[in-house]
């Protein structure tokens, strides 16, 4: 009995594993139900009773060497796996994190930025909260014009110091005026507020672009030709610009441009309604008012300014029906533009 003990405990002492297979028919072959253990246990019945209690003592003390022992296999392997649990399966693929992209509202200004970039226009910007003069009194807007109404701005201040959330990104074009000298060449992208019904074509928060480019000399032909180099580069090679007579306060002649249809190529399609055109700014040459009113010359200097809804142009580029898409954020519409980066 005491070889049989002695010759047990060598084997212990001796065992490698390093595999969880390994260990578990350790476990088995040591401390299972039908192990040695257990079998050394039923070997004591026919010790002497005398003889008993020392070799009791034996093989309590194997137990505890071979739980030890298995306790000691099992935490070598898992700190030889970085410290993991062995029951985690570091073979099984991770958990997948989506992408992100730009928003297509994004993608249409940095396209525009870059644009009219190449052709030298810099980027300006303003406050979103603007006074009555930047965004009015300055764009030779009469004291009762209608776009001065509640109806279309949202006030924050009223009274002797009024403000207001500005209603379009021409105010930057009055802020960039009084602040440089010509010439000037540069366009300001950003958000306006308009107090509109949420449709599918309006909405009370949009993004514009204001254009304006200010030197001697400057004339109609430069403003024509500056748009359809845009319009070319946004929309493709193909596509022509038309002008119609319009009526801004703060441009004289003004005109509205519309684009030829990208989709029918301008033989008539539901998208541009059977025309062929789709409107896309407005624009005319600067008011003398205006300059005036910035502090430039206008015997000296001439210029021209465009506008244009980042989202208008968004909807037609992408053939987007519903305007309010861009501001619910559902990554089901989101995701279609990943690719357009
Ligand atoms: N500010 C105009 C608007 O919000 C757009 C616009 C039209 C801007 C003609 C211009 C312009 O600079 O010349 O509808």
């Amino acid at each position: 009995m005491k070889e049989k003990i002695e010759s047990y405990k060598q084997e212990l002492e001796e065992l490698k594993a390093d595999t969880l297979d390994a260990i578990e028919a350790f476990r088995i072959k040591f401390l299972g139900s039908k192990g040695l253990v257990k079998e050394l246990y039923a070997d004591l019945k026919s010790v002497a009773n005398e003889e008993k209690r020392e070799f009791g003592q034996l093989i309590n003390e194997f137990r505890t060497n071979a739980e030890a022992k298995y306790n000691e296999l099992k935490d070598s392997l898992s700190a030889s796996d970085g410290g993991s649990d062995p029951k985690v399966d570091l073979t099984r693929p991770g958990t997948k994190f989506p992408q992100g992209a730009r928003h297509p509202i994004s993608l249409v200004r940095k396209e525009i930025i870059e644009i009219f970039s190449r052709i030298g226009f810099t980027v300006s910007q303003g406050p979103e909260i603007e006074d009555d003069w930047h965004n009015f009194s300055a764009l030779n807007f009469p004291p009762e014009h209608p776009a001065r109404d509640m109806q279309d701005t949202f006030f924050v201040e009223k009274g002797d110091n009024e403000m207001a959330l500005r209603t379009h990104t021409s105010s930057v074009q009055v802020r960039v005026m009084e602040n440089s000298t010509p010439p000037i060449r540069t366009i300001s992208p950003g958000r306006v507020f308009r107090n509109e019904a949420i449709s599918a074509r309006a909405h009370c928060i949009f993004h514009q672009v204001e254009g304006l480019y200010i030197d001697e000399k400057v004339s109609f032909a430069d403003l024509k030709q500056t748009l359809l180099y845009f319009a070319k580069e946004m929309f493709g090679d193909k596509t022509e610009i038309r002008l119609r007579p319009s009526y801004f306060p703060f441009t004289e002649p003004s005109a509205e441009v519309d684009v030829s249809c990208n989709i029918c190529g301008g033989k008539g399609c539901n998208v541009c309604k059977y025309t062929g055109y789709l409107e896309i700014l407005g624009c005319g040459m600067v008011d003398p008012n205006v300059l005036e009113a910035a502090g430039i010359d206008s015997k000296k200097y001439s210029g021209f300014a465009f506008g244009m809804g980042i989202e208008r142009i968004a909807m037609l580029k992408y053939q987007v029906k519903d305007l309010r898409l861009f501001f619910e954020n559902d990554v089901r519409f989101l995701n279609q533009f990943k690719s357009a980066y």
